[in-house]
């Protein structure tokens, strides 16, 4: 076993480490821990060059394999004991994944029960996994009635939005909370996530491994993939803003979503990474949910491109509304806030994007 001044040294795993959350992580994490390994397959969606991303930080090891295959896992921990593992790897696309159910199924649950087996056969027992779930598990939420009650009316209907019927008669939307909010995924992505986190948790009462799971909201900013078509608003609406193309928005363009920026996130995982453990799942998001539309109007206006256009169509797996309430996050991770408004950090944003495409 490796030492450091006396002390074992401390290694981190994090799964899917090459992606948009796992450069922006990687700064910090190198700073705590000894050896850090990022396992990715550099996923062609999101890697169209297969090659090193420049944003994972350079001392980081990247082993290139899958999470699903049982040698990957067992050449890495024939060389390395893990202390603490953070599980990003993921098929993310949530409407994608209503027609290729089984990539999403099999990288996001049977990556996670062979990363399981892979420990289970060489007797490691990580101190802790931390685990990037998604505010997908929620679905359409919970809504309040007239009377006061909060119902989960689950997924709306083909005819529904066949109608243009976008929200559920006689209900209010209501943001979502883990410790309040009943799990009812409305895409085969959400269901995956949902399934990781039980997953995890059966594993980790087992060995007596700690659990930290987070579920993300919208997370957007500077690193963000702007070759992956299935995930990513933002960069998707500058992409059409700076050709001078109307952004199309779906529904009418009321539908809610919580950004949070991607250094926020990074700093959430971090402080689950090597703070106190946290006894249930935490939302990560801003608490303050913005229309779709008014995000689209803000970067129309920032290029002066067409204003969007309300299209009315819509895509299965997208919910209404999704937001949350971010008042247990804070008491469960004190050491951490959300620092960035989408507001300010949009130009920031933009300016990155501007950087990629246009790099002279
Ligand atoms: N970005 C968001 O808005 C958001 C929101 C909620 C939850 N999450 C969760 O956060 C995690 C990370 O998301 P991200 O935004 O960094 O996504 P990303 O697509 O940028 O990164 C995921 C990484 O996983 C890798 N990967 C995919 N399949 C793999 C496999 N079979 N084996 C090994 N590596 C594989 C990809 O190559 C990629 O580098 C995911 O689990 C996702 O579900 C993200």
């Amino acid at each position: 076993m490796p030492t450091h001044g006396g002390q074992r040294s401390r290694t981190c795993v994090v799964t899917g480490g090459a992606g948009f959350i796992g450069c922006a992580l990687s700064p910090a994490l190198v700073a705590q821990f000894d050896t850090v390994v990022a396992l990715d397959i550099l996923h062609p969606q999101i890697h169209p060059t297969s090659t090193r991303p420049p944003a994972l930080h350079r001392n980081v090891q990247l082993v290139i394999g899958d999470v699903t295959d049982a040698s990957t896992w067992g050449r890495l921990l024939a060389s390395l004991q893990p202390d603490v593992i953070i599980h990003l790897a993921a098929e993310t696309g949530t409407g994608q994944s209503l027609t290729e159910s089984d990539r999403h199924g099999r990288v996001n649950v049977c990556g996670t029960t062979a990363m399981l087996d892979a420990l289970t056969r060489t007797s490691i027992v990580p101190t802790r996994f931390v685990l990037a779930s998604s505010r997908a598990v929620y679905g359409e939420g919970g809504w309040l009635s007239e009377a006061g009650r909060t119902v989960y009316p689950r997924n709306r209907t083909r005819t529904m939005l066949e109608e243009g019927r976008w929200d559920f008669p006689g209900l209010t939307y209501t943001p979502c909370g883990a410790e309040v909010t009943w799990p009812q995924p409305c895409s085969v992505y959400g269901a995956t996530k949902l399934a990781q986190e039980h997953v995890l948790a059966a594993w980790c009462a087992a060995h007596g491994s700690e659990l930290s799971i987070l579920r993300l909201q919208n997370v957007y900013g500077p690193g963000q993939s702007l070759n992956n078509s299935y995930t990513g608003i933002v960069p998707l609406f500058c992409r059409l803003a700076r050709e001078r193309r109307p952004i199309p928005l779906y529904e009418d363009g009321g539908m809610l979503r919580d950004f949070v920026h991607i250094d926020d996130v990074a700093a959430a995982l971090f402080v689950a990474a090597t703070g106190a453990a946290l006894s249930a799942p935490v939302d990560i998001g801003t608490g303050h949910a913005v229309p779709i539309g008014n995000v689209a109007r803000a970067v129309a206006l920032h290029y002066g491109s067409p204003p969007p256009v309300i299209t009315g169509r819509y895509r299965f797996g997208d919910v209404r509304h999704a937001a949350c309430d971010i008042g247990p996050t804070l008491r469960e991770l004190p050491d951490w806030r959300p620092r960035l408004e989408l507001e300010r950090s949009l130009e920031q944003l933009i300016t990155w994007i501007e950087s990629q495409l246009n790099p002279d």
